[in-house]
């Protein structure tokens, strides 16, 4: 245990953020010079109260960041064929860069569908099973936001993560799984932790780098960790107490910091750094399609043109 003066330092993910965003600020201003401003659309099925926060929030940060953000909100009764057909359009629309659907969907839509259905060129959210293969591959495709924005923490927290042993808590495709990918990447030793493992505190002890990416509040405490530890807590429960409600992690903030050398705070870690991703992959793929555009005109010209 640290001694009481010694509690882990907080990874200030609202100021890394700040950092990202003013990076995707800078490339707006670069792409305005060429008369393009990169443009994200972003499809909202049904009411779900979460996803309207999530929504007003990014196109908000995408506002100030000097993106155009296209916003539809379609009702639940929307059919697959109809958000097909949406997404469709926004596909072969050249003024658009990026298409986000926010999930969950309506459960009478084939998620998987949906994602497949973006252009993988558009695909910001790094979810096509091209990028997704890509990325496994180590090429340099369009990765998921939030396992992106944790690895920028971890690199702004210890620098070179090579031969670092870290844990993963959970497997799902949208965190868990991408960010095991990344961490290889880093040249990590990667342990993914998740609801079959045996004795998962024991594992997650070995670990200098603990990803927490479960959805369950407060799970993993100081029991789980080797002293020193960096700790990187995705989840965002929202939990009742006497006053009302709050916002925690899948980690025990407080117990957890007795023990880690530095850990991401909920609200204020890894939230902010989704944002962020979400924005710089909306100009990277602006700026791919710009090149990929110069090269198929490139191509395109015949000998009495050139
Ligand atoms: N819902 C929760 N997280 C995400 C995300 O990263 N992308 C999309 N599209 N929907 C989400």
């Amino acid at each position: 245990m640290n001694s009481p003066t010694q509690l882990a330092r907080d990874i200030d993910g609202k100021a890394i953020a700040a950092q990202v965003l003013s990076e995707v600020a800078a490339d707006v201003r670069e792409l305005a010079l060429q008369q393009v401003t990169p443009t994200l659309a972003v499809l909202l099925v049904g009411e779900d109260p979460a996803s309207q926060v999530y929504v007003r929030n990014k196109i908000l940060r995408a506002k100030e960041a000097g993106i155009r953000s296209l916003e539809q909100c379609l009702p639940a009764t929307t059919s697959q064929a109809q958000l097909l057909a949406v997404i469709a359009e926004l596909n072969a629309n050249p003024e658009v860069n990026g298409i986000l659907v926010q999930l969950p969907v309506p459960a009478h839509i084939d998620e998987g569908a949906v994602i497949q259905a973006i252009d993988p060129a558009k695909d910001i959210d790094g979810f096509h099973r091209q990028n997704v293969g890509g990325l496994v591959l180590g090429q340099d495709v369009l990765t998921p936001c939030t396992p992106s924005g944790c690895m920028r923490l971890l690199h702004d927290t210890c620098g070179d993560l090579s031969g670092k042993h870290a844990v993963v808590i959970g497997r799902s495709n949208i965190v868990g799984k991408p960010m095991a990918t990344l961490l290889l990447q880093a040249n990590c030793s990667v342990t993914v932790v998740h609801s079959r493992s045996i004795d998962a505190a024991a594992l997650c002890r070995l670990a200098d780098i603990v990803v927490a990416a479960v959805g369950r509040p407060q799970m993993i405490d100081a029991s789980w960790l080797k002293p020193g530890a960096v700790v990187i807590d995705v989840g965002i429960n929202r939990i009742d107490t006497e006053q009302g409600s709050r916002l925690v992690g899948d980690v025990d903030y407080a117990s957890a910091r007795t023990v880690a050398s530095a850990i991401t705070p909920v609200p204020g870690g890894v939230g902010p750094m989704t944002i962020a991703f979400l924005l710089k992959n909306t100009v990277t793929a602006t700026r791919r399609q710009l090149l990929r555009a110069a090269e198929l005109a490139t191509t395109h010209t015949s000998p009495q043109e050139a």
